[in-house]
């Protein structure tokens, strides 16, 4: 029986040889989406954050924030200072499923009423503080406080916001209420939120990498090789770096992934609200995994491999078999146990073997998750010891996403499988605390430090032109 599984199963197995060379093509792709003539056609965006600097430790302030990534949302006050980031209150709001799919309009107010019901509950009416914006989408980013919606990811298709300022949209919501106002804006993505919050414990934290609901990363890019970005010359021998939002989910949306998409990944593809879009990210995320292993469990008992041949009809609705069972069934200890429940809760019902069988075919798929993200890190960490000219890198993630964190074995099999992937690099692994909250607040903390810096190099030369008209005369 177990040979006639491993036979369904084969299709998912990615040998090292086949990462090396995903990574191969996934470095091509960083080429292309960073190029001049090439990022309008390239499934991997590569998107400027124009995020500049990580932290340098003397950042601090009180800020609002607020992340947009999920079907939560969340309000935060932080407080930063020498030594940490504070979340002196945060308030979750639920956004109703009607909503993700509604007209944006619904969707910014939505958010501006939570946000306004917070800073009254909070007594921050009156102050206007900086808000850093957590919006966990591709954005084409034209400044720090204005950004694109390219597309909507993860489930989310609310009119009236693909193609428009997304800054400008939360703002027009908060004025047509006009009951309070925010500072200045700064725009992040989720990845860049988790880098930059890990950012402020260990500075050589240059990579963010979120694998939840749906999967990304970015990393510090040397400024010269972003030809994308127009009037950021880089003078000849400058280090100067910025943030690049990767948006790897899109890798294989050309048809680059073609032989190692399966029968499950192309309806799982289909079936989604949108279809040809996110390929990486469909065989990685928690949005999809679930939905992956649910097609494999049906085909297999089709094939009378398992349940004695008898599907349930929750088995065979789409979506019934969440992510968040992957992880629960491949415990060390209550493995056993959970799968019984959640197969009874199904309807199906499972001998021994089933059991050992539903297993097997969950540890596939978390595994196929976690090797093809070790591929994608890899290409980052090598691309950064290029470009440093190092033979030897030593480099910090920030981590963050709910599979990353809550399954059992995927953090072990990611990392085992990077430092194999790239012999050359150390790479240090921290998981982000509220980091995408934090990491808006840091951002903004950051842009503040940055302009106040360069007003005080203003003020100096200013004081050296005082000295030259003082000669002058
Ligand atoms: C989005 C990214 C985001 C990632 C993780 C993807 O669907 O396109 O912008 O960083 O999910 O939340």
């Amino acid at each position: 029986m177990e040979t006639k599984v491993q036979k369904y199963l084969e299709c998912f197995h990615l040998p090292l040889e086949k990462l090396q060379e995903i990574s191969a093509r996934l470095k091509k792709d960083f080429n292309r989406g960073l190029g001049k003539h090439t990022h309008h056609r390239a499934a991997v965006k590569m998107l400027p954050t124009f995020v500049t600097a990580t932290p340098d430790g003397t950042e601090k302030g009180d800020f609002l924030a607020l992340d947009l990534g999920g079907t939560n949302f969340r309000v935060l006050h932080i407080r930063v200072n020498e030594d940490e980031q504070r979340v002196m209150k945060s308030q979750n709001c639920a956004i109703p499923q009607e909503m993700m799919v509604g007209t944006g309009e619904q969707l910014f107010d939505h958010i501006a009423a939570c946000l306004g019901e917070f800073v009254n509950s909070q007594d921050l009416k009156g102050q206007t503080l900086p808000l850093g914006f957590t919006f966990s989408f591709p954005c084409e980013q034209k400044e720090i406080d204005k950004s694109i919606l390219i597309r909507w990811t993860k489930g989310f298709n609310c009119s009236g916001v693909e193609g428009e300022d997304v800054v400008k949209l939360l703002k027009e919501a908060i004025h047509r209420r006009g009951d309070y106002d925010i500072g200045s804006v700064a725009m992040v993505n989720d990845t860049v939120g988790t880098m930059m919050s890990c950012g402020y414990k260990d500075q050589s934290c240059e990579i963010g990498m979120i694998i939840g609901t749906g999967t990304n990363a970015c990393y510090m890019e040397e400024l010269k090789n972003v030809k994308r970005v127009e009037g950021m010359e880089v003078k000849e021998g400058e280090n100067r770096r910025m943030c690049i939002n990767t948006e790897w989910g899109g890798f294989g949306d050309d048809g680059a992934l073609k032989d190692i998409l399966t029968e499950y990944d192309e309806e799982v593809d289909r079936t989604s609200i949108n279809p040809g879009i996110h390929t990486f990210e469909k065989m990685i995320s928690g949005m999809y995994l679930g939905e992956i292993v649910r097609l494999v469990l049906v085909k297999l008992t089709q094939e009378k491999l398992l349940f004695n041949g008898e599907t349930s009809k929750a088995l065979l609705t789409p979506g019934t078999f969440e992510t968040r069972f992957i992880s629960e069934i491949e415990k060390e200890d209550k493995g056993v146990e959970n799968t019984k429940k959640i197969l009874a809760d199904l309807g199906l019902t499972s001998n021994a073997v089933d059991l050992h069988i539903v297993r097997l075919i969950c540890d596939t798929i978390s595994s196929r998750s976690a090797r093809l993200c070790a591929a994608a890190l890899a290409t980052i960490v090598n691309r950064i010891r290029v470009n440093r000219k190092l033979d030897h890198l030593k480099t910090t993630v920030g981590v963050d996403g709910a599979v990353y964190r809550k399954h059992p074995n995927f953090s072990e099999e990611l990392q085992d499988m990077v430092r194999r992937l790239a012999p050359q690099c150390d790479i240090n692994f921290i998981v982000s605390e509220d980091g995408s909250g934090k990491g808006a607040a840091m951002v903004t903390a950051v842009a503040q430090r940055l302009a106040l810096q360069s007003r005080l190099l203003e003020d100096s030369d200013g004081e050296d032109d005082d000295d030259e008209e003082e000669e002058d005369n």
